[in-house]
């Protein structure tokens, strides 16, 4: 969230009016707005403040207490006006509003209902005896549009009910981000611009008629006109009995809470779930759940009185694409990354983000210089969505695709989505085998740098296995190769044959084991054969080793198997036991770590040194520091990292007395290991 500027003369206030009205305007016809919705909030409280010091002079089409900022239209009436909601953006503000509502009652309120506030479209949705009527959008809140064409790709707003009743739900019609990733692959298999984000998508796909396809959207109750008297939660499950999809389906589900405490808790855990949710909220919304106190608190023109809606940050940020690098990853595979300007989602700095492949860049239709919508949610990596087509000032230059491998300059396989180098992971076999040759892993002296450039270059070796084919009569054959050097080096060669299996694995490289984690690896399993079968279970019983490092390192060994059999095959790596020395050095990682025995869970976002990290690498460094990273809280959790926005889980290990560290303190600990 942004604090809201402070307007400090009529232009300045005539002109946030004016860039408010038109990003509603763009809002409510198709769900686009070059204004993130943190800019948008931003900009309407500001003129709000404004207003308030200078009464005399509020514009006539200031969007502040209008429903939709003003900006949307619609001829057919509503039957009872569709509003909106006020915002509140912490928990203080919404303790303040909870306090302000039960002072205008008189007393406290009677159960809150908790439930999450859904990033799509408002729809009213008639029914007569049962049957589907006719569908309206919100529009100005007293008429809307009639967009009944639309109806049966709506998911869970049923042709029919389950009973013969007249009602009219009200809900919002949203892009599941299953559904948003299927409707812009269709849209681009007929020559149409990706939508935006999923808000944008429901928009567009709601008010399109006679489109050559058919995008299927989801509908959420939330409401209703013409069953009164029913608690708020009463009302949503009668609402679920009648047929119609309500948020009691998913993991966000509403909840009655006895106390503003129990509410706020729940805010924050559905707040929390928001990145594992399968479709977009933009906050929570807490109700006043009881029909009596919601008559009794009444509407204003714009809100009802007895709801509010907490605003969590928005996923969505528009930046500007300054280029594209293009990185070869460890298996060969050239991926595009977007640089970006900087932009903070959500309390994070993104600079980078990930565009996938070649293709996905095509389908964007992206440029250099293009005003362009990224998304972070959670431990994702940031990804470009789409171009903001209408900001387009013409200076935006093409995406150059390499047209051969940037770091080894061969050929590129571009037959798969997935560029790749035709050298594969050999692209980096030169790399690969100065590291497998060194004095930590098979120390084999008279491979330096030239050497192992001379051996791929002439196609002897392509990986660390091939080594231990070389002939005497293929090195003779080099340049500059004497009988000594052929014979010192097969000497070094057949010592390093039989290293021991630590040594030969922690050759190989796989990421996220180093040399400690490589002796441990060597030890548990006990040969090659055996490691090259293990799963990410049996690698997780070795300590340090979590659920995420073991899902890379089964991802590794699974692209090294052709290097492993090989390897099987000759022998190589047989020998298990370290020389005494070796296993005596001090662990780096591990059980001599700070981490030794503590089981850690990350939760809230972090500051200080840890917000550089994605969730992914802070507990690859937990497991780096020899403890054990765990997603929820439980008896077993040791400790817990508690950042801005912890909720639940930070309540729960109050609760089980478990120790709390900050993400500052926390990164003190760990500090050898972040270095
Ligand atoms: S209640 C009279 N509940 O948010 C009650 N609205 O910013 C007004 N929204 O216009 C709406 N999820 O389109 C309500 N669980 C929810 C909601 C929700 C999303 C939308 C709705 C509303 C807008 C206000």
């Amino acid at each position: 969230m942004k604090d809201a500027a402070v307007l400090a003369s009529p232009t300045a206030y005539a002109d946030a009016v004016a860039s408010a009205v038109s990003a509603a305007a763009a809002y409510y016809a198709d769900g686009s707005t070059p204004l993130g919705d943190d800019e948008y909030d931003a900009l309407v409280r500001a003129i709000e403040a404004y207003e308030l010091e200078h009464p005399d002079q509020v514009l006539a089409d200031s969007p502040t207490g209008k429903v939709a900022g003003g900006a949307a239209e619609g001829d057919v009436p509503h039957s009872v006006p569709m509003l909106s909601l006020d915002n509140v953006f912490s928990a203080e503000e919404l303790a303040a509003w909870a306090e302000g509502l039960e002072r205008r009652l008189g007393h406290p309120v009677d159960g809150w209902c908790v439930e999450p506030k859904l990033d799509g479209l408002a729809v009213a949705a008639r029914y007569r005896a049962g049957r589907l009527q006719q569908v309206l959008t919100r529009g100005d809140g007293l008429a809307g549009e009639d967009i009944s064409h639309a109806a049966d790709a709506v998911l869970g707003l049923p042709a029919e009910l389950t009973e013969p009743v007249d009602i009219e739900l009200r809900g919002e019609v949203l892009l599941t981000q299953e559904q948003f990733e299927h409707a812009n692959q269709v849209r681009v298999a007929h020559g149409a611009a990706p939508f935006a984000h999923p808000r944008s998508g429901a928009a567009g796909t709601l008010r399109a008629k006679d489109r050559p396809y058919r995008i299927e959207l989801t509908f959420f109750a939330y409401g209703a006109v013409g069953v009164e008297d029913l608690d708020h939660s009463a009302l949503l499950e009668r609402l679920a009995v009648l047929g119609a999809n309500t948020a009691a389906t998913t993991a966000a589900h509403p909840a009655r809470c006895a106390t503003l405490a129990q509410a706020q808790q729940r805010v924050a855990e559905i707040a929390e779930l928001r990145a594992t949710l399968p479709f977009g909220i933009d906050g929570v919304v807490i109700k006043a759940d009881a029909a009596a106190d919601q008559q009794q608190a009444g509407s204003g023109s714009r809100a009802p009185r007895w709801a509010v809606a907490r605003k969590l940050a928005a996923q969505h940020k528009v930046t500007r694409l300054l280029a594209v690098e293009w990185n070869v990853g460890r298996t060969g595979i050239i991926a595009p990354r977007a640089v970006l300007e900087p932009v903070v989602i959500d309390g994070v700095t993104v600079t980078y983000a990930t565009l996938h492949n070649p293709a996905d860049i095509t389908r964007r239709g992206l440029l250099i210089g293009d005003q362009v919508f990224v998304y972070r949610a959670g431990d994702v990596i940031p990804r470009v969505e789409a171009p903001v087509l209408e900001e387009r000032t013409g200076a935006e230059t093409p995406i150059v695709f390499p047209a051969a491998c940037p770091r080894c300059g061969d050929a590129i396989d571009t037959s798969e989505q997935r560029w790749r180098c035709v050298r594969g992971r050999g692209c980096q076999a030169v790399a690969s085998i100065r590291y497998a040759v060194g004095r930590d892993q098979l120390d084999i002296e008279g491979l330096g740098g030239t050497r192992a450039v001379q051996l791929v270059e002439a196609g002897l070796v392509a990986d660390v296995a091939d080594l231990f084919a070389l002939t005497r009569e293929q090195l003779l054959g080099l340049e500059r190769m004497g009988e000594t050097s052929t014979d010192n080096l097969l000497a070094a060669i057949e010592t390093a044959r039989t290293a021991p299996l630590a040594r030969v694995f922690c050759a190989l490289g796989v990421r996220g084991t180093g040399r400690t984690m490589s002796r441990r690896i060597a030890a548990h399993f006990g040969s090659m054969a055996a490691i090259r079968a293990a799963d990410a279970d049996t690698l997780a019983q070795v300590a340090g080793i979590g659920a995420e490092k073991a899902s890379v390192i089964v991802a590794e060994l699974a692209d090294l198997a052709p290097v492993l059999d090989k390897l099987i095959a000759q022998g190589v790596g047989t020998a298990v036991s370290e020389p005494a020395a070796a296993t005596a050095e001090p662990a780096t990682e591990g059980e001599a770590g700070p981490l030794a025995g503590e089981t850690v869970v990350v939760t809230g976002s972090m500051t200080g040194a840890l917000a550089a990290l994605s969730r992914t690498e802070t507990n690859e460094l937990i497991e780096r520091a020899g403890g054990k990273a765990s997603s929820s809280v439980s008896k077993r959790t040791t400790l817990v990292v508690a950042g801005e926005k912890a909720g639940s889980k930070r309540a729960k290990a109050e609760e089980l007395g478990i120790r709390i560290l900050s993400p500052e303190e926390f990164a003190v600990l760990v500090a050898d290991q972040l270095a």
